[in-house]
C-alpha cells in the first residue's frame, strides 16, 4: 500500500519525468512516442536489442517521411537526422554551426587529466589547437616508421596463431594485436600482449573505462534523466587503479626513450619534442598518448576481428583477398608499406566491414550557431544553439536505398569509381571514420593496423567460421559497443 504521502512522490515523479517529453511536439517535429523513464531508446537499459537498432527502427519507420525526427535519449531531448545529404552539411558544408561533440559536455577535464587532450571530447578552439598539435604526429613518414615496427608484431600474431590450436576468439586475438602494436609504435615498449597468461595489463585496463565503467555510465544515464546535473557536477571518467596504471606506464615509457638516447622519428619522440617546443606538463603529453589507446585500440581491434569474421563466410571474398595479397607480397611474403596501401581489395573488405559493424555505431553532436533545416513537407525548424544532434550511422549504414542486400558482405559495392568509399562518403552515406574536419584523427594509422593484421593472417591462414559461430549479422544487444552477438569464434587452417 503506498500512503498518500507515498503517493504524491510518485506523481511528482511521474510528471518530473513526462515533463519534457513535449519539446518536439511543441516544436512541430514528430517523432517516436517517448516511454516514461526510457525515452525512445528503450534498450539502453532493456538490452532486448542493441540500442542502435533502436535507432535503425526509428530511421526506417520515418525516412521516407521526414528528414529528422524528435527523439529521447532518456529525458534528453535529441534531434535525430534521417537525410544522409543533411548529415553531410552537418558535418563539412555547416560544420561551423555543429563544431563540438555532444559527449564533451560531460567531461571534468580537471578530474581526467588524462583524456583532458582529447580533441574528442574538446570544443571550440580549444579542440583546433590541439587537433593541429597532435596532426603531424601521424604523418605518412610517421606512419611508415610504426609500419616497420608493426611487422614484427605482425610476425608475433602469426606465432600465437600457430601455437594455438582451437577455435580462437577473433576479438580477443584482435586485442592482442593492437595492444602490442600501439604499445610498440607509440610507447616504444613491448607489452607482452602474445604470452599465455590470462592478465592482459593494458587491454584490461582500457576495459575498465570503455567497458565496464559502471560509475560514469550511472553518471550518464543521471544526465539522460536530469541534463542540469551538469550545472554543478561532473563525474570521473577513469577509475582511479586504471589512472595510475597508465600513468606509470607512460612515465617508464618517456623515461627510457629520454635515457636511452633512442633516434627513432616515430610518434613519440614527436610528443617530446612538443613537450619541449610548448614547455607542455607532462600530463599534457601522457593525454595526447591516451588518445590512440582510449581512441584507437577497441575500435581497430573489432574491425580486425569482424572482417576475419566476414571473410570466414564469404570464402570468395577470402580467396579473392588472398591472390590479390600473394601476387603483390615480395619473395618473404612481405608488404612494402607503399603497396599495403595500394591494395584495392583489401581497403574495399574494410571499407564493407566497417559500413556493416560501424564502431561508431552513431554520433551526437551539439549546435554551436542557430541553423534552420527544411523538412520535406517543405517546413523549416530553427535548431538552437545548445541543442543536441544525433547521427543515426548503423541505421544510415543499412538503408537498402544507398546500399543493395545491406546485411550482405559485398566489397566489390566499394570497388567501383562511382561507388567509392568516397563517393559515399560525400553523400553522407558511409561514416565508418565520421568525415569533415572532425574525421577520424587515427583513420590512416588504424587503416594501417587494420590492413597489416589481415594482410598477415590471410597470406598464412585459411579462415573459417566454427559451430559456435553466428552466421547472421547482429548486434549483441549486451555490449554498448559494436560486437557480433555469440563472439567471433574463428578457426584458422594454415594454409
Ligand atoms: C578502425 C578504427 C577506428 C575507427 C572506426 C574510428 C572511428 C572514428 C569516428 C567515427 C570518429 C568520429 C568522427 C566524427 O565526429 O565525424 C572518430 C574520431 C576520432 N578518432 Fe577515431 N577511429 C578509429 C581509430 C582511431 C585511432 C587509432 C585513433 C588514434 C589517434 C583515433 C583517434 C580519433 C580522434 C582523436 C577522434 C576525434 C577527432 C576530432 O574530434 O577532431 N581513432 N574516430
Amino acid at each position: 500500500m503506498v500512503g498518500r504521502g507515498g503517493a504524491s512522490y510518485v506523481l511528482i515523479l511521474y510528471l518530473y519525468l513526462m515533463w519534457n517529453f513535449d519539446y518536439w511536439s511543441r516544436r512541430k517535429v514528430n517523432g517516436p512516442k517517448p516511454q516514461i523513464f526510457y525515452g525512445t531508446f528503450p534498450n539502453l537499459l532493456k538490452r532486448r536489442q542493441h540500442m542502435a537498432d533502436d535507432m535503425k527502427d526509428i530511421y526506417q519507420l520515418y525516412k521516407g517521411r521526414e528528414n529528422f525526427v524528435g527523439v529521447y535519449l532518456l529525458r534528453a531531448p535529441q534531434l535525430m537526422i534521417l537525410d544522409p545529404q543533411i548529415v553531410h552539411d552537418i558535418l563539412v558544408n555547416d560544420f561551423k554551426h555543429f563544431e563540438d561533440n555532444d559527449v564533451g559536455k560531460l567531461i571534468n577535464r580537471d578530474k581526467d587529466p588524462l583524456i583532458a587532450q582529447n580533441p574528442f571530447i574538446l570544443m571550440g578552439d580549444e579542440w583546433r589547437q590541439q587537433r593541429s598539435l597532435l596532426s603531424p604526429a601521424l604523418t605518412n613518414s610517421k606512419l611508415k616508421v610504426a609500419y616497420y615496427i608493426m611487422q614484427n608484431i605482425c610476425e608475433d600474431l602469426i606465432q600465437f596463431v600457430n601455437e594455438n590450436s582451437g577455435p580462437l576468439n577473433g576479438k580477443d586475438l584482435a586485442l592482442r594485436f593492437t595492444a602490442e602494436s600501439l604499445s610498440d609504435c607509440i610507447l616504444g615498449v613491448k607489452a607482452n600482449s602474445f604470452s599465455r597468461s590470462a592478465a592482459l595489463p593494458i587491454t584490461d585496463n582500457v576495459r575498465k573505462f570503455a567497458e565496464n565503467n559502471t560509475a560514469f555510465i550511472v553518471f550518464s544515464i543521471m544526465v539522460g534523466l536530469c541534463p542540469k546535473i551538469l550545472n554543478f557536477y561532473r563525474a570521473k571518467f577513469f577509475p582511479p587503479d586504471c589512472e595510475t596504471f597508465f600513468m606509470d606506464l607512460m612515465n617508464k615509457a618517456c623515461n627510457l626513450r629520454i635515457h636511452d638516447n633512442t633516434n627513432r622519428p616515430d610518434i613519440l619522440s614527436y610528443l617530446l619534442e612538443i613537450k619541449n617546443l610548448y614547455k607542455l606538463p607532462e600530463v599534457n603529453m601522457y593525454s595526447h598518448i591516451m588518445t590512440f589507446l582510449i581512441d584507437g585500440l577497441d575500435t581497430t581491434a573489432t574491425v580486425i576481428a569482424h572482417c576475419l569474421l566476414m571473410l570466414a563466410f564469404e570464402t570468395e571474398c577470402q580467396d579473392k583477398l588472398y591472390k590479390e595479397i600473394m601476387d603483390a607480397a615480395s619473395e618473404n611474403g612481405k608488404l612494402s608499406f607503399e603497396t599495403l596501401n595500394s591494395l584495392p581489395y583489401l581497403d574495399a573488405c574494410i571499407h564493407e566491414c566497417l559500413r556493416i559493424y560501424p564502431p561508431g555505431l552513431w554520433a551526437t553532436k551539439c549546435c554551436t550557431k542557430p541553423y534552420k533545416m527544411s523538412n520535406k513537407n517543405g517546413s523549416f525548424l530553427h535548431i538552437r544553439k545548445g541543442e543536441s544532434i544525433l547521427i543515426p550511422i548503423y541505421g544510415i549504414h543499412h538503408d537498402s536505398h544507398y546500399y543493395a542486400e545491406p546485411e550482405k558482405f559485398n566489397p566489390e559495392r566499394f570497388l567501383l569509381p562511382q561507388s567509392s568509399a568516397r563517393h559515399y562518403k560525400n553523400k553522407g552515406q558511409y561514416l565508418g571514420f565520421g568525415d569533415g574536419p572532425r574525421i577520424c584523427l587515427g583513420m590512416n594509422f588504424a587503416l594501417m593496423q587494420c590492413k597489416g593484421a589481415l594482410s598477415a593472417l590471410i597470406r598464412d591462414f585459411s579462415i573459417k567460421s566454427n559451430a559456435k559461430t553466428k552466421s547472421s549479422y547482429k548486434l549483441d544487444a549486451k555490449c554498448f559497443l559494436a560486437s557480433h552477438h555469440g563472439g567471433v569464434w574463428l578457426d584458422f587452417q594454415k594454409r
